[in-house]
C-alpha cells in the first residue's frame, strides 16, 4: 500500500515492512524510516535533528543547514552533502553541482517493465513515481518505488531525463540510495573466484566506504551483486537486515558508507568507475532495478523472502514450477573428445541408469577439438558430427531422451571463419593488442549487426525444434573494452551498451523459444545474477564439482538464490578441480537440493557404479517435483559440518542433509533442531519407519549420526567411515 499525506509524507507499507520519506525543507527528499511494518507509518518521525554544529558544517547562513547529516532518498553532489552520491553528473557549465528537488509524484497500480533492461514482474503491487528536478540545468529524475502486497521486497530504479538544451555527462547514476540511521551494523557479502564462487564474508561496517563492484564486464564471481547490512547481533533467526541486489549482469557497484555521524548509506547500481554516459537534450537514461529485501527475522527470514521473490517474479514463468530433467553432461565425461557415435553411446548409458536428457557440452562445432579455436562458427563439425546436430538430436529423442547443447554466443576465437570475415566484430581498443582470455575475444554486442548475426545462428539451431535445453556459457572477463561502432567520446558507455545488446538478444530468443530450458553459465558462476535469471531458469553456479568444494558455494548461493535455480552433477573422482576422492553418494548429496541434477561421468565410471547411480537418479526423479518451490534452511555451518534442511511447499516432505567433512576420533554427539514443520503432524523417517511429531523434531531435535570408527557403515546411526561423509534423511508426513 502507498499512502501520501497532505504534508507530502510518502509511506510504502505492507505486512513485512514500512518505508517512509517526505518532501523536506527546500524540496529535498528526506528519508524517514525503513524497517518492520508500522501501524501508522505516516506518523513516524525522522531521528535527524536539525541542530547547530557550527564550523565547516554550517551553510547558507542557517546554523542548522547541512545536507551531510540529512538522510536522503537520492543524494546528489556539489552542495553540502559530502558523502558518495547516488547522482553525479557534469553539466554544460563543466561543474557537477546538482540540486534535485521534488516536482510531482504519481502512483500506478502494478509496475512498469523497463524497455531495454530486465525487470521484476508486477502483479499485486503498486508503484510510486516521484519526479525530482534540477531547475537550473533542467534535469529530471523519476524515482520509481514498487511495493508488493505479499513480499518483503522494495524495487527501486531511477530514470534521468535531460530537458535542457545542452548535453549532460552522467557519472554516477545509482538505482537506489538508502540512508540508514546510526547504529552498529555488519555487512555480509559474497565473493570468490573461479571454482570457489560465493564465499561468505562478514565484517563490522567500518567508517569510510566499503564497496563491492565489478569492472570485468560481467557481474563476476569476484563480488556478487549482493550485500546484506545486518543490525547488531543479527544471526540466522534474529535481527534486522537490509539487503540489496541488482537486476543487472554487467559492471555493478554496491557500497556501504559509514558517515561522520555513524549514519550508513547503501548505494546499489551500475559501477560508476570507468563509466560515463552522454545524455543528449531530450534523451533519458534508465537505471537497472535495485531489489531490496528487509527482514526482521535474521538471515533465514531474509533468504526466504529472496527465494520466493526470485522464483515468483524473476525467473521465467514457463519453468519456475516445472521439475527439471535429470541429465548426463558430456563435459567432465569426455571434454573435447566427443563425436556422434560417442554421444549415442553415452545416451544409451544415460538411459540404462534412468537419466532423462543428454547435454552435448563444448566441442561439437566446426574444428573445435580444444579451446584454441572455432567460437563463432556455430555449425557442427563435419568430421565428428557428419549428420549434423539436428539429426543427432532426432536420434537421441527417438531413444526417449531430451537433448541439450552448449553454446558460448558472446565469444569469438581468432582461429575461426567468423573472425576471418569480421575482424572488427570484437571489443578492442585502437592500437592495443587485445588480451586473449582462454584463447578467445569478446564479440562486440554494441554492434547490432553482431547481435543479429548471432540471433540468426541460434535461431537456426533452435528452429529445428529438437533442442530442449541450452547451456549458455561466457568464459572470460572483458579487457581493452572498446567498440569500433561507438564514437571515441562515448567509449565509456561500451560496457553498458554491451549488456543492452546481450539483453536484446536474450529477450528475442527466449520470447521465440519459451519452451527451451536455458541454463546460465560463465565459467561456472562468473555471471550469476538476477539479470541473467530473468531470462534463464537455472544456473551452473561453479565448475567446482567436488562435493566438499561445492558445499560452501551452495551455502553462499542460498543467502540470495532459491536452489530451484541451481544445477548440480555427480562429477568424476578424483575430482578434476581439486583432486579430492569422494564417494558417489557424497557427490550426489552436495547437490541434492538443487532443482537440476545429473552426472558428468565417463562410460567406464557409469559402468562401474551403475547400480548406485541408478538408485540415486531414481531418488532424484522421485523428488524432482519436491525440489521446486520448497524452502531451504541453513541449520548448521562450521569448518567441519554443514547441515541443511529442505521442506516442500505443502510441508509433506522434509529432507535433512548432514555433511561431516573430516572424520575425527571420539567426536561429541550432536543433534539438530528442524524448522517449519507442522508441529501437530507426525513425520516418518523413511529409512527406518520411525515416527516423530513435528513438535519434537523442532524442539527436542533429531540425533545426528555418529562418525563411525568401526566398520558399521550401514547402520543409520553412524556416518560412513572416513572423511567427506554425508547422510540424507527423508521425513514424510503421515
Ligand atoms: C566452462 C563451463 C564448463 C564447460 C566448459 C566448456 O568452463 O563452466 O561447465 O561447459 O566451459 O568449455
Amino acid at each position: 500500500m502507498i499512502i501520501v499525506s497532505e504534508k507530502n509524507i510518502f509511506s510504502l507499507t505492507n505486512k513485512y515492512y514500512s518505508y517512509v520519506f517526505r518532501v523536506g525543507d527546500g524540496g529535498i527528499l528526506e528519508h524517514i524510516y525503513y524497517g518492520s511494518s508500522l501501524i501508522n507509518p505516516n506518523n513516524s518521525v525522522s531521528h535527524h535533528y536539525q541542530t547547530h554544529r557550527d564550523g565547516v558544517l554550517h551553510f547558507q547562513g542557517k546554523k542548522n543547514y547541512n545536507l551531510s547529516e540529512l538522510p536522503q532518498e537520492y543524494p546528489t553532489f556539489g552542495s553540502t552533502d559530502f558523502r558518495f552520491p547516488a547522482f553525479h553528473c557534469k553539466n554544460s557549465d563543466g561543474n557537477t553541482a546538482t540540486v534535485l528537488k521534488y516536482k510531482n509524484h504519481r502512483i500506478i497500480k502494478g509496475k512498469n517493465y523497463l524497455s531495454a533492461l530486465p525487470s521484476a514482474r508486477g502483479g499485486e503491487c503498486s508503484t510510486l513515481i516521484v519526479c525530482l528536478e534540477d531547475n537550473l540545468h533542467k534535469i529530471e529524475v523519476d524515482l520509481a518505488y514498487t511495493i508488493y502486497d505479499n513480499y518483503g521486497v522494495l524495487v527501486r530504479s531511477a530514470n534521468i531525463k535531460n530537458n535542457g538544451n545542452n548535453k549532460l555527462e552522467l557519472n554516477n547514476i545509482y538505482s537506489s540510495s538508502i540512508d540508514l540511521p546510526a547504529s552498529e551494523y555488519e555487512i555480509l557479502h559474497l565473493h570468490g573466484s573461479w571454482s570457489r564462487e560465493l564465499s561468505e564474508e562478514s565484517m563490522i561496517v567500518p567508517s569510510g566506504r566499503f564497496v563491492i563492484e565489478s569492472n570485468r564486464g560481467s557481474s563476476s564471481a569476484a563480488h556478487f551483486p549482493f550485500i546484506a547490512v545486518c543490525e547488531e547481533q543479527c544471526n540466522e533467526i534474529h535481527g534486522n537486515i537490509y539487503s540489496s541486489s541488482l537486476i543487472y549482469s554487467g559492471n555493478h557497484s554496491i557500497s556501504v558508507e559509514k558517515g561522520e555521524f555513524n549514519d550508513v548509506r547503501l548505494l546499489t547500481g551500475i559501477n560508476s568507475f570507468n563509466f560515463n554516459w552522454s545524455l543528449n537534450p531530450g534523451d533519458n537514461f534508465q537505471t537497472p532495478e535495485a531489489v531490496h529485501v528487509y527482514s526482521k527475522n535474521g538471515l533465514r527470514g531474509m533468504s526466504n523472502i529472496w527465494h520466493s521473490f526470485i522464483r515468483d517474479k524473476i525467473t521465467p514463468k514457463n519453468f519456475n514450477i516445472k521439475p527439471r530433467p535429470t541429465y548426463l553432461n558430456t563435459w567432465e565425461s569426455s571434454y573435447f573428445d566427443i563425436d556422434h557415435q560417442k554421444v549415442l553411446k553415452l545416451a544409451d548409458k544415460a538411459l540404462s541408469i534412468g537419466l532423462e536428457m543428454i547435454v552435448l557440452d563444448d566441442g561439437w562445432f566446426d574444428r573445435r577439438i580444444d579451446d584454441s579455436s572455432s567460437l563463432g562458427d556455430w555449425y557442427a563439425d563435419t568430421k565428428r558430427f557428419p549428420d549434423g546436430i539436428q539429426d543427432l538430436a532426432i536420434q537421441i529423442k527417438r531413444k526417449g531422451l531430451k537433448f541439450g547443447i552448449w553454446i558460448e554466443p558472446e565469444m569469438i576465437s581468432t582461429k575461426s571463419e567468423l573472425f576471418k570475415k569480421h575482424p572488427d566484430w570484437v571489443l578492442k581498443a585502437p592500437g592495443r593488442i587485445p588480451s586473449l582470455g582462454r584463447n578467445q575475444l569478446v564479440l562486440d554486442y554494441c554492434n547490432a549487426d553482431v547481435v543479429n548475426y548471432i540471433f540468426d545462428k541460434l535461431d537456426k539451431l533452435l528452429s529445428g525444434g529438437n533442442i530442449d535445453y541450452i547451456k549458455w556459457d561466457m568464459n572470460r572477463n572483458m579487457s581493452e573494452v572498446g567498440s569500433p561502432v561507438v564514437s571515441a567520446k562515448q567509449q565509456l558507455e561500451v560496457p553498458h551498451r554491451y549488456i543492452l545488446g546481450l539483453y536484446s538478444l536474450l529477450n528475442r530468443l527466449t520470447k521465440k523459444y519459451p519452451n527451451v530450458l536455458f541454463e546460465n553459465c560463465a565459467s561456472g558462476g562468473n555471471r550469476l545474477d538476477l539479470g541473467m535469471l530473468r531470462y534463464m531458469s537455472q544456473s551452473w553456479p561453479s565448475d567446482m564439482s567436488d562435493p566438499i568444494g561445492r558445499l560452501n558455494i551452495i551455502n553462499g548461493c542460498s543467502y540470495l538464490f532459491p536452489l530451484d535455480v541451481l544445477s548440480a552433477y555427480i562429477g568424476p573422482s578424483p575430482n578434476h578441480q581439486n583432486g579430492r576422492i569422494s564417494s558417489i553418494n557424497s557427490r550426489f548429496n552436495a547437490g541434492a537440493f538443487c532443482a537440476a541434477k545429473g552426472i558428468s561421468l565417463s562410460d567406464s565410471d557409469i559402468d562401474n557404479n551403475a547400480n548406485e547411480l541408478a538408485k540415486l537418479i531414481n531418488f532424484a526423479k522421485e523428488h524432482a517435483t519436491d525440489m521446486i518451490g520448497g524452502s531451504f534452511y541453513r541449520l548448521k555451518k562450521s569448518a567441519n559440518v554443514f547441515c541443511w534442511q529442505y521442506i516442500t511447499k505443502d510441508k509433506k516432505k522434509c529432507f535433512l542433509l548432514y555433511f561431516h567433512i573430516l572424520s575425527g576420533p571420539n567426536e561429541p554427539f550432536q543433534h539438530i533442531k528442524l524448522v517449519e514443520l507442522e508441529k501437530n503432524s507426525k513425520y516418518k523417517q523413511t529409512s527406518n519407519g520411525k515416527l516423530y511429531s513435528g513438535n519434537l523434531l523442532m524442539e527436542n531435535g533429531f540425533t545426528l549420526p555418529y562418525v563411525s570408527m568401526t566398520n558399521d557403515n550401514k547402520s543409520i546411526s553412524y556416518m560412513p567411515k572416513g572423511d567427506f561423509s554425508s547422510k540424507l534423511f527423508v521425513f514424510k508426513k503421515v
